[in-house]
């Protein structure tokens, strides 16, 4: 049996602890996974993650490292000794740099023991175009980079990627079916697709291969956000339950 709970991702894009508390406590019962980001941790620090934590919920901390191997390696272990589910890099920031992380992880924490947080890797951030790309000398196509990078990240041992729904298929090519995919850009019928320009509703992205779905304003903007949590996750159960 699925538990799509453990799928759903709420991206936590509030300004303040007292906030992101609200947000926990009112959707702990729907959501299993709470996305802490750049903002929210640089304002409140471990405590964010602490607070989600008391509160029964996991964490998924999208801080997309990208420095030199030994500075990614170490800003990794203080992931892991936060206690979070899941964490992310930059793919582009090479092969030794996811390497030496997943290196450092395997001597605290090996594969397998369920204290291991998920190694995340962002390919091609979906903010960026080809003209993006070509503006800092990569000419390529995007879907080029993003298998590329995928693969790059699976060979250094890496657990999954962050990626737009439409990238499944791409990534589940190159990278195989034991490879997490967490896509964000998901949007339910019933929801505004915001600024997201290349959307799937959520049983759509599950059954299109994604593990994992984050999903931030189609609760948060909804008039009632438990319920629309809700929906989205019988909509999630249903997709599992086909699969
Ligand atoms: O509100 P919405 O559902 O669009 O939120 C999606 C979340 O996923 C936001 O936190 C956004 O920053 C993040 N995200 C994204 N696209 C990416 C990577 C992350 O929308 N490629």
């Amino acid at each position: 049996m699925h538990d799509a709970r453990q799928k759903l991702i709420f991206a936590l894009d509030v300004g303040n602890l007292d906030e992101a508390r609200r947000w926990v406590e009112q959707l702990q019962g729907q959501v299993g996974v709470f996305k802490i980001g750049k903002q929210l941790f640089t304002r409140c620090g471990p405590e964010v993650v602490n607070m989600v934590q008391a509160g029964g919920g996991d964490v998924f901390l999208d801080l997309k490292y990208h420095d030199i191997p030994n500075t990614v390696a170490m800003a990794g272990l203080e992931a892991y000794r936060l206690g979070v589910k899941m964490f992310n890099v930059h793919a582009l920031g090479g092969f030794e740099m996811m390497a030496r992380l997943v290196a450092e992880i395997d001597k605290v924490c090996p594969r397998g023991n369920p204290a291991r947080p998920i190694l995340l890797a962002v390919t091609i951030l979906t903010s960026s175009n080809e003209e993006t790309l070509r503006a800092v000398g990569i000419d390529r196509p995007i879907s080029v980079m993003v298998s590329k990078l995928a693969r790059l990240a699976k060979d250094a041992g890496m657990d999954g990627v962050v990626a737009s729904p439409q990238e499944v298929d791409l990534i589940r090519t190159a990278c195989g079916a034991d490879f997490a995919i967490v896509t964000p850009g998901v949007r339910p019928a019933f929801a505004s697709q915001d600024d997201q320009k290349r959307v799937m509703t959520p049983g759509d992205a599950l059954r299109a291969g994604a593990d994992y779905l984050v999903i931030g304003r189609p609760i948060s903007a909804a008039a009632d956000p438990v319920a629309a949590a809700k929906m989205i996750l019988e909509e999630m159960q249903t997709a599992l339950e086909g699969s």
